[in-house]
């Protein structure tokens, strides 16, 4: 159902300026049908990017219209809406969302540890009339750079494993601020991978973890959302991580958060499956 609505929006134009030229071409001599089984084909799992430079524009405007439709079903403002997101790198959909959404009146704060990351997401928010923020620091410490109660929702684009990959690394002294993200990747799998195996993932993770988590509960507002997804990509699974653990960070985030004492209830959004996505509602 998301990827018809996608291809409707593509036919739209809506996304124009967030694909090259060469996409655009491709897109406009394909039906609506058949640019939402191309999307369906470059979703499966895991996602294997054959022509990265179509499918990855595609991947990218799916995102931005999968958080654009969040935005709209959770009726978040469309005046000035304030939206923090963690572990963004330089991956940009939830900031173009919000651009679109709030005609770019809205803010957009994101907290990312990675400096050469940070820098990427600048240059691709450069032109956005959104307020951009970004804290590097990590996502626990939050509350020294932002008051209580202030977002009307937190976003975690696939960033569940980014923020495991994170404690783990520091656990073992491996520096994710300096470092280029992806040379580092592998070792971090691996270890995140050697805790699953020997069951201790929760043992050494859960605590950080779900300290972040606390964290953006309080920034958001009452009936605020915190708002999860994952999806499995061919590449991270030939670094490493096992398929059960990779394709489960969604529910195993669930899992988590639902036993603790967080104030946070799941709400179900039509159209979105539980696998992928996650939908806390602050109460
Ligand atoms: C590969 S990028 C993330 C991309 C994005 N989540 C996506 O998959 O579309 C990983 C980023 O998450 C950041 N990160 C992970 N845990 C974090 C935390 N606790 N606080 C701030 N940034 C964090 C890292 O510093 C790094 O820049």
């Amino acid at each position: 159902m998301l990827s018809q609505l996608y291809a409707e929006e593509i036919r739209k134009n809506v996304y124009k300026n967030l694909m090259s030229s060469q996409t655009r071409k491709v897109l406009q001599q394909m039906s609506e049908s058949e640019i939402a089984g191309m999307l369906e084909n470059i979703m499966s799992v895991p996602i294997n990017f054959s022509d990265y430079k179509i499918s990855g524009d595609v991947y990218r405007t799916y995102f931005v219209f999968c958080w654009q439709t969040v935005f709209q079903k959770l009726n978040i403002t469309q005046s000035q809406p304030l939206v923090l997101e963690i572990a963004s790198g330089q991956s940009d959909p939830v900031p173009q969302a919000l651009e679109i959404y709030s005609r770019g009146s809205g803010t957009y704060v994101t907290a990312n540890l990675n400096k050469e990351l940070t820098r990427g997401m600048l240059k691709k928010t450069d032109s956005l009339e959104t307020e951009i923020e970004i804290i590097e620091d990590n996502a626990g410490n939050l509350e020294d750079y932002c008051r209580k109660n202030k977002f009307s929702l937190a976003a975690f684009q696939h960033a569940v494993n980014d923020m495991i990959q994170t404690i783990a690394a520091h656990q073992n002294n491996i520096d994710t601020v300096n470092n280029d993200w992806y040379d580092i990747l592998p070792k971090m799998i691996e270890i995140v991978d050697n805790y699953f195996q020997k069951d201790k993932l929760k043992d050494m993770v859960y605590e950080d973890f779900i300290e972040q988590i606390r964290v953006c509960s309080n920034l958001v507002e009452k009936d605020g959302f915190l708002v999860f997804n994952t999806h499995v990509f061919q590449m991270d699974l030939e670094a490493g991580y096992s398929r059960e653990l990779y394709k489960n960070f969604i529910n195993l985030a669930r899992k988590w958060i639902l036993k603790s004492d967080l104030p946070l209830i799941e709400k179900d959004i039509t159209g979105f499956e539980k696998q992928w996505w996650l939908f806390l509602q602050k109460i």
